[in-house]
């Protein structure tokens, strides 16, 4: 196979494209990108230095990012996941990060997860895959990262509050105006409701070697 090979993976928060893209990078032996965590990475830079997402500076902070910010360990908190969200629905932030995910896959290719990989990034990637789960599934799949105790008496209401907040999140990603997330033409839809990650994984295998 091709060494400047380019998957392309996006879908929602939560349905598992995260754990798709890692296994697949280190199955084909290709870099990863979650470009989730630049957007992340930006949002936490704004709050660490007291400004408003809406500042001018978000654009400075976007064009001078460097891989060390994205590698921190503090970028998946209910903060940065509004900020994070606010960020990626700013034209000129996105622009910011454009040329940088496209040069990450020009040494080796890439497997690179996000929103508008397939749509925006790479729209000639070789493979295009769009995840899909339902939003009760990602909701207790979330829920199990986060619980210490999985026979939680309020195991129920907590998934129902998660459920709430990932169609939220998803409706502003969904229909925000630039980059609005949607499957590319020629993507190939995984629904992983009913599979597990090595299921999801056999079956990607499948698609990229057709
Ligand atoms: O996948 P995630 O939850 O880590 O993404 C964080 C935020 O960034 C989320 O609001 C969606 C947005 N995002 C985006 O707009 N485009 C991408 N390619 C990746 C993420």
């Amino acid at each position: 196979m091709s060494n400047n090979l380019i998957i392309a993976i996006d879908g929602f928060s939560g349905v598992g494209k995260g754990t798709l893209a890692k296994a697949l990078a280190d199955k084909l032996s290709l870099p990863y990108l979650d470009t989730g965590l630049l957007y992340r990475a930006v949002g936490r830079k704004m709050l660490d230095a007291g400004l408003s997402v809406k500042s001018n500076e978000v654009v400075q902070i976007a064009e001078q990012l460097t891989q060390q910010d994205w590698n921190r360990n503090d970028l998946r908190t209910p903060e940065v996941d509004k900020v994070a969200s606010q960020v990626a629905a700013q034209p000129k932030v996105r622009a910011a990060l454009l040329d940088m995910q496209r040069h990450f896959a020009t040494q080796q290719g890439v497997v690179m997860d996000g929103r508008d990989i397939g749509t925006v990034i790479f729209p000639n990637a070789n493979v295009k895959l769009f995840v899909i789960a339902s939003p009760r599934v990602r909701a207790e799949r979330r829920w199990l990262q986060y619980t210490a105790n999985p026979n939680d008496p309020v195991k129920e209401e907590q998934i129902k509050q998660i459920e709430l907040e990932l169609t939220q999140r998803d409706e502003a990603d969904a229909s925000r105006a630039v980059a609005p997330l949607r499957p590319a033409e020629d993507a190939h839809i995984i629904d992983t409701d009913y599979l597990s990650a090595n299921e999801v994984l056999v079956r990607a295998l499948e698609i990229i070697q057709r």
